[in-house]
């Protein structure tokens, strides 16, 4: 994919909880030079009351709802952007489907799962899902089949620091070389 290519396009970042997407998303972003956004804060900004909240007070599929109807005003909103998904948005057959015909380039983040849970450990955000290792792992290996029907596929490393990631990304889907 060329660099004026990619401008026109929409790129989706994928990934369990912990792997780092929006932070590789904003790293991305500032080397691409496209807007990104995230799908959690966005809905937070929405609805005035972060994800883990929502969760909470009213369950998770009211949270799903809305997660798919936020991604799809996202999706009609016609700039470019990159856009980073919450770790189970990939994982719904409608949301997957939204993308596609949105045309969007899907990427997975992937690590193992010690890496995630060390970084979801060490984060001030709440994750209701990922609330014990048990369950959080179980989600892990459950979402792995559905994480790499993404068209591009990135293993982060744990020692390889977000901004190489997304140098990665913009060297391999964007065809811009930072070195
Ligand atoms: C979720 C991941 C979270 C957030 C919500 C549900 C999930 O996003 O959307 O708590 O189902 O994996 P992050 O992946 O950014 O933590």
């Amino acid at each position: 994919m060329d660099k004026s290519n990619s401008k026109q396009k929409r790129v989706i970042l994928t990934g369990f909880m912990g792997v780092g997407k929006s932070t590789v998303a904003r790293h991305l972003s500032s080397i691409v030079g496209m807007e990104v956004i995230d799908l959690d804060y966005f809905i937070e900004e929405k609805e005035k009351q972060t994800v883990a909240e929502i969760i909470e007070k009213n369950g998770i599929e009211y949270f799903r709802k809305l997660e798919t109807e936020s991604l799809k005003k996202i999706l009609q909103n016609g700039a470019a952007a990159i856009i980073s998904l919450g770790g189970g948005t990939w994982t719904n057959e409608k949301n997957r489907k939204l993308i596609k015909a949105d045309g969007c380039t899907t990427i997975w983040l992937e690590s193992t799962f010690e890496h995630c849970w060390r970084n979801i450990n060490s984060s001030w955000r709440e994750r209701p899902l990922a609330k014990n290792k048990k369950q959080a792992k179980k989600l892990f290996e459950e979402r792995e089949k559905v994480y790499c029907l993404a068209d591009w596929h990135f293993i982060v490393k744990p020692d390889l620091n977000s901004f190489e990631v997304a140098k990665q990304i913009a060297d391999e889907v964007f065809s811009i070389n930072q070195n």
